[in-house]
């Protein structure tokens, strides 16, 4: 852990590429810097680089995913824990000083507060994002970027949200916060993202700016929502799955095939492609018992296990209520459809556990919250039901419970209100 790779022999040499006279290192410069906290194997690194961003520095736990890293991205791979990782150390290997880092990004992990996850208070990944404040408050940088799961909004009541927005302010940054589709940006996925920008006071950028027009589709940010209904003329426009693997050629249950067989017809297709001559890289499919791909072929595109006659069913579905696992055995649509998601238990947390960790109680932490999480595990309380569903009812655009102060990016037009 802690080990810095290091990427190009200039590098080894200590002879920083930036710091030369050359064509390349003047480019670099010109360029904005950024570094990628939580790195992973770099899927935020790539969207930097393709951005134009000059990666200076990727910082992940797992040393494994370096070697990935390594492979597709510019930049110093630092395997370490970001909580033993100081403002020096990251000025020392992204070689940029404080105050002068342009854009310092972070994805924390986010299963602590996804919606699939088990959503508890005591879940210490949640409190990573506390790395994120010291190094914003450290390094200062220009800007601050937090990616994460909407989940965040509402674990112990948007306490973790009132503590990031909070520290953020304290540390004299101005945050908002979104979610976005990113099937409005070009990707086919129906996902959701929170995203947090915060810019530091003294650019007197508004809290609100920098989050980007939705590329594809007719809606804004903030008219559509985690939970709610999306509509099929809310979708026209987004890059449906055909679209994105229909190039893919056919393989057998428990086969593998390495080569494309014919060109990419839609545009996302010669994108994805490009730069390629036929070559594909994990394309197989899982090796499906007979029964279930008997299962398979009775469905059309679109159907689920629900069209599937009770007989077929295998025995612990049978007894499934229709409402659960709506996705089993789903056939993928070949156009666009209303996307009517299932409206999830928004809070499973046990009231009296909350209480007994203090997750809900008052607190003097910065956002005007506790900073829910840092606790230890205590006896679970008793069951009570979940708060009110209030998904649908939520103002268009709002990212629930805020800090002091709330921006939200509504229709691409900020707004701010307070939610104490
Ligand atoms: C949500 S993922 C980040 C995904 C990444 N941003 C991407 O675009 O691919 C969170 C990452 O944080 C890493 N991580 C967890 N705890 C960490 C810690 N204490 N220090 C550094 N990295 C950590 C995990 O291994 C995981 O790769």
């Amino acid at each position: 852990m802690g080990a810095v790779t290091k990427r190009r022999a200039t590098h080894a040499t200590g002879r920083h590429p930036r710091r030369g006279g050359s064509d390349a290192a003047r480019a670099s410069r010109s360029r904005l810097s950024a570094i990628d906290l939580f790195s992973g194997a770099g899927g935020a690194s790539l969207g930097l680089t393709g951005s134009g961003y000059d990666l200076r520095l990727a910082v992940e736990i797992h040393p494994e995913y370096g070697m990935t890293h390594a492979a597709n991205l510019p930049g110093q791979f630092l395997a370490a824990d970001l909580r033993a990782v100081d403002a020096d150390k990251v000025t020392c290997a992204a070689d940029v000083g404080p105050g002068e880092l342009d854009v310092m990004f972070a994805g924390p992990p986010c299963q602590g507060f996804s919606m699939i996850g088990s959503r508890v208070v005591w879940d210490e990944r949640n409190n990573l994002f506390l790395e994120v404040l010291r190094l914003a408050r450290d390094l200062r940088p220009r800007v601050v970027v937090i990616e994460n799961v909407p989940g965040l909004l509402t674990l112990a009541d948007g306490a973790y949200l009132r503590a990031i927005l909070g520290g953020l302010q304290d540390s004299g940054y101005r945050a908002a916060c979104a979610e976005l589709l990113a099937a409005q940006y070009g990707a086919p996925q129906m996902r959701w993202r929170l995203v947090i920008i915060a810019w530091r006071d003294d650019l007197g950028i508004p809290p609100g700016y920098g989050f980007p027009a939705p590329s594809h589709g007719p809606a804004e940010i903030g008219d559509l929502l985690p939970n709610c209904t999306i509509r099929t003329e809310e979708t026209r426009g987004f890059v449906t799955t055909r679209e994105a693997i229909g190039d893919l050629p056919t393989v057998q249950a428990g086969g593998q095939i390495d080569r494309y067989v014919g060109p990419p017809s839609s545009a996302y297709q010669k994108t994805m492609r490009a730069g390629l001559a036929h070559e594909l890289h994990n394309h197989y499919a899982a090796n499906l018992s007979a029964a279930n791909l008997e299962r398979l072929r009775l469905l059309e595109p679109g159907q689920d296990w629900r069209d599937l006659p009770h007989e077929m069913l295998p025995p612990g579905m049978q007894r499934a209520l229709r409402k659960d696992h709506t996705r089993r055995y789903r056939r993928i649509a070949g156009v666009p459809r209303p996307v009517r998601l299932p409206r999830h238990q928004v809070e499973p947390v046990r009231a009296g556990r909350q209480r007994r960790s203090g997750a809900t109680g008052g607190g003097s932490r910065p956002g005007g919250g506790p900073v829910p999480g840092r606790q230890t595990r205590t006896t679970p309380g008793p069951p009570v039901p979940p708060p009110p569903r209030t998904h649908d009812r939520r103002p268009r655009g709002a990212c629930r419970p805020g800090g002091p102060v709330l921006t939200t990016v509504v229709g691409g037009k900020c707004r701010s209100r307070r939610v104490l």
